[in-house]
């Protein structure tokens, strides 16, 4: 999957000109031309696989909870839009099968993000990918988590789709690492995607797909980003960088 130029991946959908994690921003990922899209799962207290970054409503909607304390029901109720503007007052937190069926028409690619870092959400792994299986999307799904745990149970459990692990520390020899869990991808901040660390994954079979953390958009990184040799870029900007890739 090593391209020169990487592919480009709206984090959390397009979340620089809507709201984060919601069908808005995943419907403006698919209408800017983006090659995927990163999104991240936690499970509600009746078992259904949702989108939202954090352990908590409080941040990204007009309620407060933790969300594996909050049924479907309750979680339906809440405005996940007004926050960022009031164009977007009535999205809703979105489960995670309506994302699917809304990209599995599209040529898209899905980088599911399991958030199991604070809670484990004991199975989220086998329900995750039921849901890849109904749709038929195993062979465009990246599955990644910081809990490298959560990773090895869904490889195992589902060894045809591609795996990555995610970190944002300064991992010692990272490929050895990855290679070492049979994982296919790591998944660096981009300030951690030195270009050694990239040439050894590579060598090591393995592909690079970096994130940004706190990230300001800017037209020369930029440009050094698009020259790194990652695979993917997940970035909240991938109208801007999709742009500057295509023309360059
Ligand atoms: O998957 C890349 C990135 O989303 C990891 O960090 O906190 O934005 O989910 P976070
Ligand atoms: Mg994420």
């Amino acid at each position: 999957m090593h391209t020169k130029k990487p592919l480009i991946f709206a984090h959390r959908g397009v979340s620089s000109q809507c709201p984060e994690n919601t069908l808005s921003a995943f419907r403006k990922a698919i209408e800017v031309g983006a090659d995927g899209i990163e999104l991240d799962v936690h499970r509600s207290k009746d078992g259904h696989l949702l989108v939202c970054h954090d352990e908590t409503v409080d941040r990204t909607t007009d309620g407060k909870g933790v969300i594996q304390e909050m049924t479907r029901k309750d979680l339906s109720k809440l405005d996940a839009g007004s926050w960022f503007g009031t164009a977007f007052k009535g999205e809703r937190i979105p489960m995670l099968e309506e994302v699917l069926n809304i990209l599995q028409p599209t040529t898209l690619l899905l980088n599911i993000e399991l958030k199991t870092d604070y809670f484990f959400y004991p199975g989220i792994e086998e329900e995750t990918y039921a849901l890849i299986q109904k749709y038929g999307m195993e062979d465009r799904v990246i599955l990644s988590s910081f809990n490298h745990y959560t990773v090895l149970r869904f490889r195992r459990i589902a060894p045809k789709v591609r795996t990555g692990i995610l970190y944002s520390c300064h991992l010692f020899a990272p490929h050895t690492y990855a290679s070492s869990l049979g994982v296919q991808a790591l998944h660096p901040p981009m300030h951690l995607a030195q270009t050694e660390i990239i040439e050894a994954a590579h060598e090591a079979g393995l592909t690079v797909h970096g994130w940004f953390s706190r990230e300001r958009f800017d037209v020369e990184r930029a440009k050094n980003y698009l020259g790194s040799y990652v695979d993917i870029l997940i970035t909240n900007y991938p109208q801007e960088y999709l742009s500057l890739r295509d023309k360059g």
